[in-house]
């Protein structure tokens, strides 16, 4: 079976409207602006409504990359939704989604691989493609962090925040799209960032709340290690994959975590920083939205042009990673 040509046919991102500064942040935990941009570059973040759950960031992102991939909702074959905070356990986020779209012969499923769970869904939805067993897939990273994140813990609470990105994947003209995929999980590092109440291993009671255990954990030193060794490195086994080489790269995506963690993938990729898109400090770590919202973005501010070569690149909780190589 010959394998056709697969890559972003739109894009589309919503981020909710309320902002929490690093100085709100000062109010509420021992903390300040200055350790925060120092440490993380994270200035501001933004934070769902009340009312808002991850599967309404994600219609609205959605709605975008529909308009701009030139489709409707009802010409989906397949939703995925990258989350790890899904709007509830079952029905999955990608069948609320569903509804709202009216994309209704769409097929819908939600995936958890934390941060790098964006990619994990380009890498399903170009097998799908690719294959010919559909013609069109939304892939939406969508996340409500500020709903598992405890605003007493200063360690975790500065980092995260809320959006969505979407795209539609389809079809391209052969020699564009999706070059190469590389996806990786060491469950054996899976303490190292977690939730621990809700699960079938420790189901919600009173004392799991009163306990905290509804909140992220995060081991933080652990996870930038981690972090700083992987990203050069997945992204240097997507280019070879691939074909390219680290002076091939026009932008590079990576997980918006930190900016350290950034620098260090630029460093070891030879990259100065305008062939980097950051936005952190915008929007924080929004785990698997970071990257489609990133990628959403740059394409509004023409950073990427026809022909250009991107390498998505990503890491997160389970602990997995993954990164792709993209001909514009
Ligand atoms: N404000 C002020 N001081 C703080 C804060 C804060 N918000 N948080 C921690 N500190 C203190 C610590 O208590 C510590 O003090 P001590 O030395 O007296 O013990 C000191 O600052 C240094 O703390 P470190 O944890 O060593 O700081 P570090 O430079 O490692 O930065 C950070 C912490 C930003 C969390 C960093 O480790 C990091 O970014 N880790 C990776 C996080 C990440 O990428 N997570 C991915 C999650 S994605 C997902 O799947 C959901």
């Amino acid at each position: 079976m010959s394998l056709l040509p697969v890559g972003v046919l739109g894009t589309g991102r919503y981020a909710p409207e309320k902002v929490l500064t690093n100085h709100d942040l000062e109010q509420m935990v021992e903390t300040n602006d200055e350790w925060i941009v120092t440490r993380t570059g994270i200035r501001e973040r933004r934070i769902a409504s009340d009312q808002e759950a991850s599967s309404d960031l994600a219609f609205h992102a959605s709605e975008i990359a529909l308009k701009n991939a030139g489709i409707t909702a009802e010409d989906l074959d397949l939703i995925i939704v990258a989350t790890i905070t899904p709007d509830n356990f079952f029905p999955s986020t990608a069948c609320t989604l569903q509804t709202k779209l009216n994309a209704r012969k769409a097929a819908a499923f939600d995936l958890s691989a934390a941060c790098s769970g964006f990619i994990y869904g380009l890498a399903n939805a170009s097998n799908f493609v690719a294959s010919g067993i559909y013609k069109y897939v939304l892939v939406v990273g969508a996340e409500c962090l500020s709903k598992i994140t405890d605003y007493t813990d200063r360690n975790t609470c500065i980092l995260f925040g809320d959006g969505a990105g979407a795209v539609v994947i389809g079809q391209v003209p052969e020699g564009r799209g999706f070059k190469s995929f590389v996806l990786g999980a060491d469950g054996s590092g899976g303490e190292l960032l977690h939730l621990a109440g809700g699960g079938s291993r420790c189901p919600s009671t009173l004392d799991t709340v009163t306990e905290g255990k509804h909140y992220i954990y995060m081991a933080g030193r652990e996870v930038f290690k981690f972090a700083v060794r992987i990203m050069g490195g997945a992204a240097e086994e997507a280019l070879s994959k691939a074909g390219l080489d680290k002076s091939d790269i026009d932008l590079l995506i990576p997980h918006q975590a930190n900016r350290r963690i950034i620098e260090s993938a630029m460093e070891r990729l030879d990259l100065p920083e305008e062939k980097c898109m950051i936005n952190l400090h915008k929007y924080g770590n929004v785990s698997a939205a970071s990257i489609p919202i990133a990628l959403a973005e740059a394409v509004e501010e023409g950073r990427v042009r026809e022909g250009d070569c991107l390498v998505l690149v990503g890491f997160g909780g389970g602990l997995t990673w993954g990164a792709s190589v993209i001909i514009w």
